[in-house]
């Protein structure tokens, strides 16, 4: 029996949690206060890449430490910084990249420089943005703005004005939306992640890149939840080769402390200016430090190689699992980023698996998810999958 968990004392009632407190955690594994191990499928959803304790970000944690400086502000430079931007432009397209502190950050960050290159390029009046059903990009007013799920928004609008939503796979209905002249940019979740865990299809990825062109607007890709490694790939738009002139990144990017990043295209870099954007903390020598050890780590080929081995043995034990119980719609997703869709609610399944010894999370009410860390082992995915066919029966 576990012990029982701290209660929320003064924590804001934001979140749903069960009564459950985790003390301490190693690789794939956490631990509750009872001493009770569970595997975990979510990596504090989609974030610690490398696993818990890994000795990579305790490494490269300590030898920041060691150094002394954990935070300058950007007043100053610092090498971390210059050296991890250096790691995701070459991993990506030519540009410059900026730091801040988390995935909404990062997009409402690049929603500023899409309004500054539009509005250097094209003057006022090109300020819109199109997003898609299903997405999540985050929950400040500029990115709520963009998220396509009701319940978040309405009890807050009203929300940054200005943005279009279009369906996935509709590239009239984009056309459409761009055709005006209004629209400063097209922002895309590469695979949906909240929405279900949706790849999104490669010719409608490129449709989009030529309809950006033709109607002078920019792509960004959020490759916030699906990048840096997640996919099997660096980044998930490189199965499609569709390259967008903004990436949006953060959850792994600094193996579990708070990072987010954006990459900007040379074309979108050069109408920046000092003073255009900035934050007291982004890219501080700590977590930029952890940042280049995780991103060099990640874009290893071996490494990406062994993530594609890895997805493959998770989605054929998915359908097996699939082929065994009536439960079970379908399986979707790419290398490590999986969702299971049921017939019904996804929470009872999620409550039955974290019982059983294994931590889940729903994506939208009828898809559980399933985004461990990426130095799981075959042998854990198959405990794990047990562990979820159990609770598919049980729930
Ligand atoms: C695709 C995507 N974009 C943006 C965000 C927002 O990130 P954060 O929670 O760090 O603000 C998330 C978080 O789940 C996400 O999955």
């Amino acid at each position: 029996m576990s012990a029982p968990a701290v209660s929320r004392g003064a924590l804001l009632p934001l979140y749903a949690q069960p009564d459950l407190e985790l003390e301490r955690g190693e690789r794939c594994h956490v631990w509750d206060t009872g001493g009770r191990r569970y595997l975990d499928f979510t990596a504090g959803i989609a974030v610690t890449a490398l696993g818990h304790a890994s000795p990579v970000v305790r490494g490269a944690i300590e030898s920041a430490l060691s150094r002394g400086l954990v935070h300058t502000s950007n007043l100053y430079r610092t090498r971390p910084a210059v050296e991890l931007a250096e790691l995701l432009v070459e991993g990506s397209f030519p540009g410059g990249v900026f730091f801040c502190n988390s995935g909404a950050e990062a997009n409402e960050a690049a929603f500023k420089f899409a309004r500054r290159w539009a509005g250097t390029t094209a003057g006022p009046g090109k300020h819109e943005f199109v997003a898609f059903r299903g997405s999540f990009h985050g929950r400040l007013f500029g990115t709520l703005a963009a998220t396509d799920r009701p319940a978040y928004r309405e009890p807050f609008l009203p929300v940054m004005p200005g943005v279009r939503f279009a369906d996935v796979g509709d590239v009239r209905g984009v056309e459409a939306s761009l055709s005006g002249g209004t629209v400063a940019a097209v922002i895309i979740e590469v695979v949906q992640g909240e929405g279900g865990v949706r790849p999104i299809p490669p010719d409608f990825l490129s449709a989009l890149r030529g309809l950006c062109d033709q109607h002078e607007a920019l792509l960004i890709f959020d490759e916030i939840q699906c990048g840096l490694g997640r996919t099997g790939r660096l980044f998930a738009w490189q199965h499609a080769g569709v390259v967008p002139d903004l990436m949006t990144l953060a959850k792994p990017l600094a193996g579990g402390l708070p990072m987010g990043a954006v990459v900007a295209s040379d074309r979108v870099a050069e109408t920046l200016k000092p003073g255009d954007h900035a934050t007291t903390f982004g890219g501080g020598p700590l977590v930029a430090s952890v940042g280049a050890a995780v991103t060099r780590t990640i874009a290893d080929p071996a490494f990406l190689e062994r993530v594609q081995e890895l997805g493959r043995h998770l989605v054929s034990g998915l359908e097996s699992l699939a082929g065994r119980s009536a439960r079970v719609r379908t399986v979707r997703g790419l290398g490590l980023m999986r969702g299971l869709v049921l017939d019904g609610p996804a929470a009872p399944v999620v409550t039955a698996a974290r019982e059983g010894g294994l931590l889940v999370v729903p994506a939208g009410p009828d898809v559980v998810r399933i985004v461990p860390p990426l130095t799981i082992t075959e042998a854990e995915i198959d405990e794990g999958l047990d562990i979820l066919e159990r609770a598919l029966t049980a729930s």
